[in-house]
């Protein structure tokens, strides 16, 4: 038997960073999915196969690459520390074989390491027979989220668990938003990779070096949140895109926005964005610009001539789903 689970992308919409310091985020699935397939092997070993550009086996010797070069191993450890994370959960012992089909650009910020390690859980619970609560799903990925984002919030794996827009904070209950009109987003990508652990550890070195000015702009983040999480029940879109300008403005202040980044914000502004701003950990990867409704087209083409990568992106209700392939 194989079973297949599939998870959305992400966008942060506010509160990226600060979130991290118990501060709330506003968050929100899009219509890009991964898809992750399991079966159970004939030996002992986790090997995994990849659209990455990587494969790669974990044997109780050691792991062998198949596929890649020096950095596969990396690449593939979240998706085995998720298969292991279930198997000691569940207290078996098996050898899997993992499929990863990704349709969602990697490490720039849209959350595919979260959505991988969140449908290997939920595809490798299922094959095990084991009925997870959405709970769990988003619990178990916590340690390969460790090994990529070094201090997680946990953000990326509760969106693509739940599916929506949620209100999120560190050890608080999420709360789903309903919005009242669709959010036409568009999404520039600088094409630039970066770690996130690596953003999240410079913006801690700030605080260590200034904390009382941080502490007040990682307040000001969730002020931010907390009137975007407003604004986008009460369907009012001009608000939600001064408050992106804003938490622009906040995310520029600790560092983690780049020329390319800002480049791509100004020409979506110029386009008539109501609000345009970088999205996930910054120091590349993706910004996303608020349109008003029916102006998607110019922002993308005034987000292309200024370098970027545009892409239309819808919500999507959908959280993780799981079903039998074969
Ligand atoms: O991995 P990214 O780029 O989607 O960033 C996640 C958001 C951060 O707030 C920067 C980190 C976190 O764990 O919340």
């Amino acid at each position: 038997m194989s079973v297949t689970a599939s998870a959305p992308a992400k966008v942060i919409l506010t509160g990226e960073h600060f979130v991290v310091y118990g501060e709330p985020a506003v968050v929100m699935a899009i219509n890009r999915m991964v898809y992750v397939s399991v079966e159970e092997a004939s030996d002992s070993a986790i090997t995994i196969s990849s659209t990455l550009g990587v494969a790669g086996s974990f044997k109780p010797a050691g792991f062998v690459p198949l596929v890649g070069d020096l950095k596969t191993e990396k690449i593939l450890n979240p998706i085995y520390i998720a298969a292991k994370s279930v198997l000691s959960f569940l207290g078996k012992r098996c050898g899997l074989n993992i499929k990863v089909d990704s349709k969602i650009p990697s490490s720039v910020g849209l959350g595919s390491s979260g959505a991988i390690a969140v449908a290997t859980v939920a595809a490798v619970g299922a094959l095990l027979k084991a009925d997870f609560s959405r709970e769990e799903i988003a619990g178990l990925p916590y340690e390969a989220e460790k090994y990529v984002h070094v201090k997680p919030s946990g953000i990326d794996q509760m969106i693509c668990t739940y599916g929506g827009v949620i209100k999120f904070s560190k050890d608080k209950e999420i709360s789903r938003l309903l919005t009242k009109v669709d959010i036409p987003l568009v999404i520039g990508n600088t094409g630039m990779q970066r770690t996130t652990g690596n953003l999240v550890s410079a913006v801690k070195a700030k605080h260590d070096a200034y904390p009382i000015l941080m502490e007040q702009i990682i307040k000001s983040g969730g002020c931010v949140s907390n009137e975007a999480a407003e604004v986008l029940q009460n369907g009012d879109l001009d608000r939600l895109g001064d408050l992106m300008n804003i938490n622009h403005g906040l995310l520029s202040a600790i560092g983690v926005s780049t020329e390319s980044l800002d480049r791509l914000v100004n020409a979506a502004r110029n386009a008539h964005a109501l609000g345009a701003k970088l999205t996930g950990a910054g120091g590349g990867g993706c910004m996303i610009a608020l349109s008003p409704p029916g102006n998607e087209d110019v922002i993308a083409s005034a987000i292309d001539k200024a370098g970027g990568m545009p892409l239309k992106a819808k919500q999507t209700n959908d959280g993780v789903k799981t079903w039998v392939t074969k």
